[in-house]
C-alpha cells in the first residue's frame, strides 16, 4: 500500500497525543487484571538512529503506563526495532521471535510488535504472515510517529496489524523520548538518504533525504541541556550533506556552530560523514571549536577505484587519501575511524590489497569490516560476478589484520597523557572502576566512585591495552 501522509505536523503531534491518552485507558485495564504494572521491552537492532528511534517507542510506552525491562521473559509487551542493512541482522531476528513464539505459549497476554529497515521490505512482511502469526502490530520506518495511535488499533484488534508506509514527507515534533542515557543524547537532524550506494538498503527502507528545521534542532538541544545531556550526537546517513533541501538551505558546519553556542552542552559528535561531501569549511569549523571532538567516521568502503565505481561513491582512492590528510593536518590529533566492505562483486584480492594500503596510509584509529551481504533490490545484487565466499574470507582477514595493527598503533600514542573524559558508567568487569569516553571515541577504565558519571573529568592514559586504556584522575599536586 502506498501511502504519502499529508496532514500538518503540528496537528499530528496532536493526533497522537490523544492516541496516548486512549492507548493509557488499555494499560490501565490490563494492570487491573494482571495485578501488576503491565511491562514492556524494547529490543533494538542496527544503527545509531534505531537506537533513537528506539528512545521514542519507549518514550510512548512508558507515557501510556509501561514499566521498561531489559529482558523479554519479563515482559508483556515486546517490540522488535529491525535493522535489514546486512542479512545476518535479519537472521536474528527470526532466530529471536522463535524465541518469542515459546514465551507467548506460555504467556497468551503477551503482544508483539516488528518495527523498522525489515519491515519496509515485501518479502519480510509475506514471510511473517505465513511463518509467524502469532505477531500483532507491524509498522515501518515513515509511521513511527503514528506508533500511539498503532497500539490503539492492536488493543481493539485480535488479528495481526499491519502498516507500512513506501515514502513520508512528514517530519513530526514533540513527541514523547525516554533516553537511555541521561547525561549524552543522539539527536536526529535529518532522515533517509539519497546516495544509493549500489549495496545499499538503506535509501529503500529509510527514504528519500530531509533534513529538520535547524531551529527544531537547537530547541531540542537546548530541552537536553536543561535536563543535564552534555554530550550530543547529531545523527544523518549522510551529515555533510544536511540543510541542501530546506527551504532556507545551510550548511551541516553552519548548523555546527549554532549547536556550538548552546549552554551547557560541551560535547558534540556526529555520524557518518560521506567523504563525497566533506566541506573545508567543516574542517575549519572542527579546528577552532573545542565542544567537536576530535573523532570523524569517514567510511571507506574499498581502496580500488574500480571497485568504488561500482559502488557507486564517487570517490577515488586519491581523493580519499588526499581528504585524510588534510583532516590529519589540520588536527593532528583526530581519531579517524571507517567502514570497510569485503567482497563485492567483481573484487578481487589484488582489489583487497589496494584496500589493505588505503588502511596502512590513512592508519585508521578503527575499522569496522564488513563482508558483503547481497540485498535483494539494490543494483549491487543483480551484478554478475558475486565472490565466492572463501575468496571474501581470505580477504576479510588479510584486512582485518591490518586494521588491527594500525588501530594498536594509534593507541598506544596517548599513553601517559592526561585527557579529558566522559565517565559513562560503572566498569562492567569490576565495579571499583568507571568507563569514562576520550574526545577520540577511545575508552578508559579507572577508580572512581559513580557519582562522578555524567561528568567530564581529566584522567590519566597509564597503560594501553591495544585498543583501551586503564588510569587514574590525578590529584591536585600531579598537575
Ligand atoms: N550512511 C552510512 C552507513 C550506513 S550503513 C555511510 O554512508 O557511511 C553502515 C555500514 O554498513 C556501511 O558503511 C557499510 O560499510 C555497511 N554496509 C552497508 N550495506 C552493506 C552490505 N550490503 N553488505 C555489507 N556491508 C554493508
Ligand atoms: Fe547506504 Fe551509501 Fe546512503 Fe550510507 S550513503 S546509507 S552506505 S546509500
Ligand atoms: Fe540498519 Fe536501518 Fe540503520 S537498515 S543500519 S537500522 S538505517
Amino acid at each position: 500500500m502506498i501511502r504519502y501522509a499529508s496532514t500538518n505536523d503540528k496537528a499530528e503531534s496532536e493526533l497522537q497525543r490523544k492516541y496516548m491518552e486512549k492507548a493509557a485507558v488499555y494499560v490501565t485495564k490490563l494492570q487491573e487484571s494482571l495485578g501488576r504494572s503491565p511491562k514492556c521491552c524494547v529490543v533494538t537492532f542496527g544503527c545509531q538512529m534505531n537506537a533513537r528511534d528506539s528512545e521514542k517507542l519507549l518514550g510512548i510506552l512508558t507515557q501510556i503506563g509501561y514499566e521498561s525491562v531489559e529482558n523479554e521473559e519479563d515482559a508483556d509487551f515486546v517490540i522488535y526495532n529491525t535493522c535489514t542493512v546486512r542479512d545476518n541482522a535479519n537472521q536474528r531476528v527470526y532466530g529471536r521471535l522463535g524465541f518469542l513464539h515459546s514465551l507467548k505459549d506460555k504467556k497468551p497476554h503477551m503482544r508483539i510488535a516488528l518495527c523498522g529497515c525489515m519491515m519496509q521490505e515485501n518479502e519480510v512482511i509475506e514471510k511473517i504472515k505465513k511463518s509467524y502469526r502469532f505477531v500483532n502490530l507491524i509498522f515501518g520506518t515513515h509511521n513511527l510517529f503514528r506508533f500511539a495511535q498503532l497500539l490503539v488499533t492492536m488493543f481493539e484488534n485480535q488479528e495481526m496489524i499491519i502498516d507500512i508506509w513506501q515514502e513520508t514527507d512528514q517530519i513530526v515534533e514533540e513527541l514523547p523520548v525516554k533516553r537511555r542515557y541521561p547525561y549524552k543524547s543522539g539527536v536526529n537532524i535529518m532522515f533517509g538518504c539519497n546516495n544509493f550506494c549500489s549495496y545499499c538498503i538503506v535509501p529503500y527502507v529509510r527514504g528519500r533525504e530531509r533534513s529538520r528545521d535547524p531551529k527544531e534542532i537547537v530547541r531540542e538541544i537546548e530541552d537536553l541541556a536543561a535536563d543535564g545531556v552534555v554530550e550530543v550526537m547529531l545523527l544523518g546517513q549522510n551529515v555533510n550533506s544536511y540543510g541542501g533541501n530546506l527551504d532556507h538551505p545551510i550548511s551541516f558546519a553552519q548548523l555546527l556552530r549554532e549547536v556550538e553556542q548552546i549552554d551547557g552542552i560541551r560535547r558534540i559528535r556526529f555520524m557518518t560523514s560521506h567523504p563525497k561531501d566533506l566541506s573545508d569549511e567543516l574542517i575549519e569549523v572542527m579546528k577552532q571549536s573545542d565542544k567537536i571532538c576530535r573523532h570523524l567516521h569517514l567510511p571507506l568502503q574499498a581502496g580500488s577505484d574500480r571497485i568504488l565505481k561500482a559502488m557507486n561513491r564517487r570517490y577515488t582512492k586519491e581523493q580519499y587519501l588526499a581528504l585524510a590528510d588534510k583532516i590529519r593536518n589540520a588536527m593532528p590529533d583526530i581519531a579517524l575511524t571507517t567502514d570497510i566492505i569485503v567482497g563485492f562483486p567483481g573484487e578481487t584480492l589484488a582489489d583487497v590489497d589496494e584496500t589493505i594500503d588505503v588502511v596502512r596510509r590513512v592508519r585508521f584509529d578503527n575499522a569496522f569490516t564488513f563482508q558483503y551481504s547481497r540485498r535483494t533490490g539494490t543494483p549491487a545484487a543483480a551484478m554478475a560476478d558475486q565472490v565466492p565466499e572463501s575468496v571474501v574470507r581470505e580477504g576479510f582477514d588479510r584486512l582485518l589484520k591490518a586494521v588491527q595493527d594500525t588501530a594498536r598503533e594509534r593507541a598506544a600514542l596517548w599513553q601517559g597523557q592526561v585527557m579529558d573524559a566522559l565517565v559513562e558508567e560503572v566498569n562492567e568487569q569490576d565495579d571499583s572502576l568507571m568507563t569514562g569516553r576520550l574526545t577520540n571515541n577511545m575508552l578508559v577504565h579507572f577508580p572512581a566512585d559513580r557519582t562522578k558519571i555524567g561528568q567530564i573529568v581529566p584522567v590519566s592514559l597509564d597503560t594501553c591495552h591495544g585498543f583501551y586504556y586503564t588510569g587514574h584522575i590525578p590529584s591536585q599536586k600531579d598537575g
